[in-house]
């Protein structure tokens, strides 16, 4: 580090960043993004590590096809770029549990981010699995690795200096020897709590960037000013607007920005999606989980195509750094075309094979069944005598209940709805569906279980003698022996069909008119549509795809009408504010 600037081989060097998930696009798409970076005159790429999505259980570290992380290090290096690394093990990032895995707060004991032994030895086997990847490919090894940060944005949580030491010690301790930066939000609270000293402190922002790096001077008096996540868009929320924000304005604050000399990461580069059950969540008194696109109105689309603010970021740019002549290629409309959805099947049918039900005496979380995704089925045997009220203490976070498999109505988080009312008399099956639709990425609820959560009373009576099963509703070996030729189905069901094409490319799925639900493309999930919005279509990345023959399955919750499913020519991400 210089007086007032990074130093590359001893030469003043400016960082100028974008952030690009290698968790959010499919693998053969990296390299496309990364050139694209390179085209707006960035050098280098930015990614968090995503803990959860490597470790689905404590001793497993997959690398496999999209979470290869040393090869997207590897792609970035061969554009001639450089790298930050933000491993966490907090991120954040509107990803499900801010990174962490949900196995490890199975004992509440287990601190979260915090100086607690049994977070801080599940950390250190975390770090001892990527070091392997990391160590070899910093700076001074001939890698792309030029910096990486601890933690994220930690003076917004806690204050607890012993953990940062503790970080900073673990991640020496795995050989990383570039410097370590952290990140917070510019005030003089959070820059103070957030980091420790030999931390160089940078800041996240997206306006206001003269005042803002003022304030980050102040709290880092001396070396090179950085703002690590220049929000140039924002994320949607389900039932909620889609963010944009003004193209010549974002460039305006970054031309400001770099006119100081400052260094940046522009958070998002490309966003990309929530493929599977991937996305976050917000609780601050309203639950608020994320949608699939993670687009975030960043420079290239959520399907890594160049928008407006690619042009005029790369116009700013231009003016303080060399960009390449080379411009990327606009995208071309896909097709659009209606594939018939020729064969069913209902979800209770196949329940039973796609998970395996226990006996509880009160209803378990999905944690303590060791299911962290996705869907439970809760099921009970009732006898009332009279009007009957079901009633839950707290559902985590969508309940669909059923009574002797009619759909009765739905429990809602999002809308604080708790109990609902029974036919009269109610004797026979009672089962709730119950949807993690994201868990908790920010603040004070991160590590919570999902699930039912308390007591269920009927009639102001704990209901007891549950049967409970995750359901694994990937299971589309299960579902394709089960499905038959359509026919009218109520409730949860899978829809299925095929469709040809001549090439693979890019499609969007348009999903406006159906309810709720998840789509796979040749197995590989989409993630979740909701006729809340605000998208009403979802991504199908091109390397999905094949000539010839393609399947589509569709599991919809509410049994919506039969309906076509209609591939459309573009993202429908929806209405904005205004
Ligand atoms: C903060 C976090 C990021 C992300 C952004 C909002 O800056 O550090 O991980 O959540 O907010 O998109």
């Amino acid at each position: 580090m210089g007086d007032e600037d990074f130093l590359l081989d001893g030469r003043p060097h400016r960082i100028l960043s974008g952030a690009l998930h290698y968790f959010r696009v499919h693998p053969d798409q990296w390299a496309d993004r990364i050139r694209k970076a390179r085209l707006m005159g960035l050098n280098t790429i930015e990614t968090y590590v995503a803990w959860n999505a490597h470790a689905p259980e404590r001793g497993v570290f997959d690398t496999s096809g999209g979470l290869d992380l040393g090869r997207f290090l590897d792609l970035i290096a061969a554009e001639g770029m450089h790298a930050i690394v933000r491993p966490g093990p907090y991120i954040c990032a509107e990803w499900t549990n801010g990174g962490l895995p949900a196995w490890l707060f199975q004992d509440p004991s287990v601190g979260v981010r915090s100086f607690e032994p049994q977070y801080l030895a599940a950390i250190e086997e975390y770090l001892q699995a990527l070091a392997p990847i990391l160590v070899p490919r910093q700076i001074d090894r001939g890698g792309p690795i030029v910096l990486v940060q601890i933690e994220n944005e930690y003076g917004a949580y806690g204050d607890d200096a012993r953990y940062l030491e503790r970080l900073v010690e673990l991640n020496r301790a795995i050989g990383l020897t570039v410097p370590f930066t952290t990140v917070d939000q510019p005030t003089a609270e959070m820059l103070e709590a957030g980091s420790i000293p030999g931390l160089h402190k940078t800041a996240s922002f997206g306006s206001r960037s003269l005042e803002r790096l003022a304030t980050l001077r102040t709290h880092q008096p001396d070396g090179p000013l950085m703002c690590s996540e220049f929000w140039d868009g924002w994320f949607d929320h389900w039932g909620a607007h889609h963010h944009t924000t003004d193209v010549s304005q974002a460039a305006g604050e970054l031309d400001d920005l770099l006119a100081t000399g400052a260094s940046v990461n522009l958070y998002m580069f490309h966003g990309g999606t929530n493929f599977g059950f991937t996305n976050g969540a917000n609780d601050k008194g309203v639950f608020q989980p994320l949608v699939t696109s993670y687009d975030y109105d960043a420079p290239l689309d959520e399907a890594g195509n160049p928008t407006a603010k690619y042009w005029a970021m790369r116009d700013v740019i231009a003016q303080y750094a060399p960009v390449p002549e080379e411009r990327p290629s606009a995208g071309s409309p896909a097709p659009r075309f209606e594939v018939e959805l020729d064969r069913a099947a209902a979800l209770f049918d196949v329940v039973e094979s796609l998970g395996t039900f226990t006996a509880h005496d009160h209803p378990p979380t999905m944690d303590e069944l060791g299911q962290y995704e996705g869907f439970i089925l809760y099921r009970a045997e009732i006898d009332c005598v009279g009007p009957a009220v079901l009633e839950v203490d707290e559902v985590r976070d969508r309940a669909q209940v059923f009574f002797e498999g009619d759909g009765i109505g739905v429990l809602a988080r999002t809308h604080h709805v708790h109990s609902l009312s029974l036919p009269r008399d109610a004797r026979g099956t009672v089962d709730l569906l119950v949807e993690d639709q994201g868990r908790v990425n920010y603040g004070s609820r991160i590590g919570e279980p999902k699930g039912l959560i308390g007591a269920v009373r009927l009639c102001g009576e704990p209901l007891g003698r549950w049967r409970a099963a995750g359901l694994d509703v990937g299971r589309l070996d299960v579902v394709r022996r089960a499905l038959r030729p359509v026919a009218p189905i109520s409730g949860p069901s899978y829809r299925a069909g095929t469709f040809s094409l001549d090439e693979s490319r890019d499609l969007f799925l348009d999903t406006s008119g159906w309810g709720k639900g998840v789509v796979w493309v040749n197995g590989f999930s989409l993630g979740r549509y909701w006729s809340a919005g605000p998208q009403r279509s979802l991504y199908v990345p091109a390397p999905v795809l094949r000539a010839g023959e393609n399947e589509i399955i569709v599991l919809e919750l509410n049994g919506v009408p039969h309906r076509p499913a209609v591939f459309t020519e573009g993202l429908e991400l929806g209405h904005t504010e205004f």
